[in-house]
């Protein structure tokens, strides 16, 4: 082919293909089948090898993403990203339409649309194609996330029937329900923590280095918003219809509504339809709709006088609770689990709800038979919030604390609020969750063996330590199978070891005796041990013997040892099943020394450096979690505050004291949810 054909094929197959993305993405109509579609791109993909010099950065083929990011550079907005004021009072709703009545002396309209519950993004198109699609941040300016972006099927990457030579358009990016799911089940199965809602899977997933990560995410976006000079457009409704035409997927749940009754009707109705939505939202967002009308209501330094948002209650349900349950997690600690008579909530069964610890459960005063209220936020695990203890019956029995591990019958421990097991080699739970680490990627990294695959060798007791790994055989594994049902969709999943698998694994295995001695030590789960303490003990000790032999003296020698950590290591070489397994592991072939030259990672994770203090009940992590999730990330856990100290992460119930401390020490407090954004960056 001539090169001037090549880039008219090319130009023309882009354009095609952008326009059957259209179809199926935005307007859901496709004209295609898939197999067509999929040999364009394939032959678009076929030229653009072949004549890079035509490959343009939207061509079509960049959806699939690739390319890596390593620093999202900061980019200032051209119009401030303003939030909304928002209300849970239908009051306050019609104060905010005697306001507007108050100050606009003549008819006038609202748009209702849905408040989706994901990331706001603001995409930049020059000339009709997308320049730069860049978050929130603070408002002023972003982080710029354009490759992950363009990855988004229904984000236009050349724009339809001329549209303005610059125009900005504001939406928000969010992961269908759909997509969620199915996500946190191949991260379960990997044995990875999974999100705890679809807005943090969004974000998360916006601000991976990989776009092809991204890419395989499915996250969707709606355009709400434009800006720009000169737009065609005098209303806010027609802008939304021209939106349209431009190529931008615009909601159709959205209103044109006369009256303030008519908002209400708006609202009533999503209140009803939301659970059946397959995306999360949070509310409805009234918008005055005459730009004129806009300017004169005008804005305050925050949010637009001419808007608002109401927002629904998390949905409740009261239901009965049966009993209470205690689940044992990985590292020992037990948490109570109330099982209720199933209930719908929010659109989905609830028949078990979290009730966090044993001073909650105290604070609740939980009897057997309760009627009690369950309450289903944007997160996936439902909690139980109140008690309604005027219907308790006379003889009611008081639900306890479990005395005894439910898994493996030892008396529980106590440690601050938190309960645990500790029989930690006996205990199945913490076996699994020791086996879990050690073969996670930043250890071993044998992912082949991800979660459920470890789990069916334990239960087929083919293994019951890390040093049973190095003994399996292909004739231990060929054959093996299990059905196993994702909790959240109830689908059943078989895992088979076929021939492929098994030598999947073996290989996996046989490699990692190349991995080490830092990542080997960090890998045998001694506690407190995080990935920068096992790389600072590695240095300095050079070999597991010296660091065995170490007196608790020698261990706090090493820079930034303190008690908690040499007691740790102290006490697991003391204990003669933890020498047997070293001893196994060594002879297994382990790196169990530092080699001259070696190649360390160079850094211990995105949290290096950096220290935490953490108080409070945290929503998606156990006390013992989040201190793992911080070591697990290169920081370090410090049990109280000093000027050393560099955030405090704040949960539920962090005394004002704690607050105030950190505030005169110019300590930041961070939530739980900045804290898992921080270790992803
Ligand atoms: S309009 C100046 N419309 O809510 C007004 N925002 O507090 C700008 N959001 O993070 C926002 N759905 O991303 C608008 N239909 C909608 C929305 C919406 C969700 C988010 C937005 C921002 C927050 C505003």
């Amino acid at each position: 082919m001539e090169k001037k054909e090549a880039q008219e094929r090319i130009e023309q197959l882009s354009e095609e293909i952008n326009e059957h993305n259209y179809r199926y993405y935005v307007l859901a109509d496709p004209s295609i089948s898939d197999y067509d579609y999929d040999m364009m791109l394939e032959e678009l993909q076929r030229l653009e090898n072949k004549y890079p010099e035509f490959a343009s950065k939207n061509s079509p083929t960049q959806r699939v993403g690739g390319q890596i990011t390593k620093k999202f550079p900061s980019v200032r907005h051209r119009y401030p990203m303003l939030s909304l004021s928002n209300t849970y009072s239908r009051e306050e709703v019609m104060a905010f339409d005697q306001r507007i009545k108050k100050a606009i002396d003549e008819e006038y309209a609202y748009v209702c649309e849905l408040k989706y519950d994901g990331v706001a993004i603001s995409l930049a198109y020059e000339k009709g194609e997308l320049a730069r699609a860049v978050t929130r941040g603070d408002g002023v300016q972003g982080d710029e996330i354009t490759a992950n972006v363009r990855t988004i099927h229904s984000v236009p990457l050349k724009l339809r029937n001329n549209p303005a030579e610059m125009l900005e358009a504001r939406g928000e990016i969010y992961m269908p329900h759909e997509s969620f799911l199915n996500l946190n089940w191949e991260k379960k199965k990997k044995g990875e923590k999974v999100f705890a809602n679809p807005r943090n899977a969004a974000a998360g997933s916006l601000k991976v280095q990989d776009s092809g990560i991204a890419a395989s995410r499915n996250l969707d976006c709606f355009i709400y918003a434009a800006y720009g000079e000169d737009l065609p457009f005098s209303s806010h409704w027609e802008s939304l219809q021209t939106l349209k035409k431009w190529g931008f997927r615009v909601s159709e749940d959205i209103r044109l509504c006369k009256t303030i009754d008519d908002v209400f009707g708006f609202i009533n109705e999503y209140a009803n339809k939301r659970s059946s939505l397959p995306y999360d939202i949070d509310g409805v967002v009234i918008k005055l709709n005459s730009y004129a009308q806009q300017e004169a209501m005008g804005y305050t330094s925050k949010f637009p006088r001419w808007a608002i948002a109401y927002k629904y209650k998390a949905e409740q349900a009261i239901t009965i609770l049966k009993d209470v349950s205690f689940q044992v997690g990985r590292t020992g600690a037990v948490t109570p689990v109330a099982n209720l008579e199933p209930v719908v909530v929010a659109g989905t069964t609830v028949k078990r709800a979290s009730l966090y610890n044993e001073d909650r459960m105290a604070d609740l005063g939980l009897h057997k038979g309760d009627r009690v209220f369950v309450e289903k936020g944007g997160d996936v695990i439902p909690k139980v919030t109140g008690v309604d203890a005027g219907q308790r019956p006379d003889d009611a029995e008081p639900v306890a604390f479990a005395s005894q591990c439910p898994e493996c019958g030892t008396q529980l421990k106590k440690n601050q609020a938190v309960h645990y097991c500790p029989n930690s080699e006996g205990c199945p739970p913490q076996i699994q969750g020791k086996i879990e680490h050690f073969i996670s990627r930043r250890a071993m990294n044998i992912e082949s063996l991800g979660q459920g695959k470890t789990g069916l060798l334990l239960s087929k007791g083919k293994i019951n330590n890390i040093a049973d790994l190095y003994d399996l055989t292909y004739k231990d594994l060929i054959g093996l199978e299990k059905t196993i049902i994702n909790p959240d969709t109830l689908k059943e999943k078989k895992i088979s070891f076929r021939d492929k698998t098994v030598k999947n694994i073996l290989d996996a295995i046989e490699k990692s005796k190349n991995v080490p001695f830092e990542r080997v030590l960090y890998a045998v789960g001694i506690r407190h041990l995080g990935e920068t303490m096992a790389k600072k003990l590695a240095r300095h000790f050079g070999n597991i013997d010296s660091l065995m032999n170490a007196s608790r003296e020698e261990l706090l020698e090493v820079r930034d040892v303190g008690e908690k950590v040499a007691e740790s290591v102290i006490a697991f070489f003391e204990d003669k099943g933890n020498r047997e397994i070293i001893e196994r592991l060594k002879e297994a072939g382990l790196q169990f020394h530092t080699t001259a030259g070696e190649e360390s990672r160079p850094a211990g994770g995105p949290l290096e450096g950096k220290s935490f203090v953490v108080s409070g009940v945290f929503a998606n992590f156990s006390r013992d979690g989040i201190k793992e999730f911080i070591t697990k990330h290169g920081g370090e856990v410090k049990s109280s505050l000093s000027s050393k100290t560099h955030y405090l992460v704040a949960g539920d119930k962090m005394g004002p004291e704690k607050r105030k401390k950190a505030q005169s020490l110019d300590i930041p407090v961070i939530s739980e949810e900045e804290l898992q954004q921080m270790a992803k960056e």
